[in-house]
């Protein structure tokens, strides 16, 4: 049996979510500079979207470029940039075909308007589609988010227009980028660091965390399968006791 066959259609998560990193040091084995590894990230990308549409994952979300990656150097940054833009250029008739719907969270009004423009358009194209729905996390950091959450909500409790005694988590999390997408139930972080790096603090607290040393450009289909049979074995308790969670 391949390992794609022995996923369980009945346990899989509904959201996996991804740190992609290693892609710096992939480059540097080789003796390339970091952006071609950027580049060479591109392919594990349209891997995992595919293998993830194909076994029925309905969200992925994908750490493409966090808060603290504004200071890189400028050179990366606008090569990371322009390799956006080009990708969701390329990959646009994919996703359309697959049924793939393209989100983005973050403080996405600090990218380049290029940028920006590209992803409206995409995410506005794409907005009927009904399969997975693939989430880019851009300009995305999450003490950033949930600051940010607070002061949406302090300046609606100001105004009269929420009760500061009906806010409770559930209502709390429609302040955050992540409004109307589940919280990930699977956190995957590749190149063996053990780090959440800032990525959905609030989302996860109940996530299985999955840590591979495959850097990221070499991440492909089987690594993804691995991660969810990896997953299927854990028991989620959430804090209750196994007899609970087991009958
Ligand atoms: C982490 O590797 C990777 C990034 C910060 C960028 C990820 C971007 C891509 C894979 C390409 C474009 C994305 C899309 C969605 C088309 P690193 O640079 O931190 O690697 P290092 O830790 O080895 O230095």
């Amino acid at each position: 049996m391949t390992l794609k066959e022995e996923i369980s259609k009945e346990k899989l998560p509904r959201h996996v979510a991804i740190i992609m990193d290693g892609n710096g040091r992939w480059a540097k084995q080789k003796g390339k500079d970091r952006i071609f590894g950027h580049k060479s990230g591109v392919a594990a990308v349209r891997e995992v979207t595919e293998s993830a549409a194909e076994i029925g994952i309905k969200y992925l979300t994908l750490y493409a470029f966090s808060t603290e990656n504004w200071n890189r150097p400028m050179k990366e940054v606008n090569a990371l940039m322009s390799l956006l833009v080009y990708s969701i250029n390329a990959e646009t008739k994919t996703l359309m075909k697959n049924n793939v719907r393209l989100l983005t969270i973050g403080d996405t009004s600090r990218l380049p308007g290029k940028v920006y423009k590209k992803l409206e358009e995409t995410i506005s194209r794409t907005s009927e589609n009904k399969g997975l729905s693939l989430v880019l996390a851009l300009s995305y950091s999450s003490r950033w988010e949930i600051l940010n959450a607070v002061k949406k909500l302090v300046s609606e409790i100001n105004s009269g227009n929420v009760d500061l005694n009906q806010v409770n988590e559930n209502n709390f999390a429609n302040y955050l980028s992540t409004k109307e997408i589940p919280d990930p139930e699977l956190l995957i972080r590749t190149s063996g660091e053990q780090r959440i790096s800032n990525f959905l603090l609030w989302q996860i607290a109940y996530s299985e965390l999955y840590f591979t040393d495959k850097l990221w450009p070499d991440f492909r289909k089987e690594d993804l399968y691995a991660a969810v049979l990896d997953f299927q074995t854990r028991e989620r308790r959430f804090g209750q006791i196994s007899e609970q969670v087991n009958f």
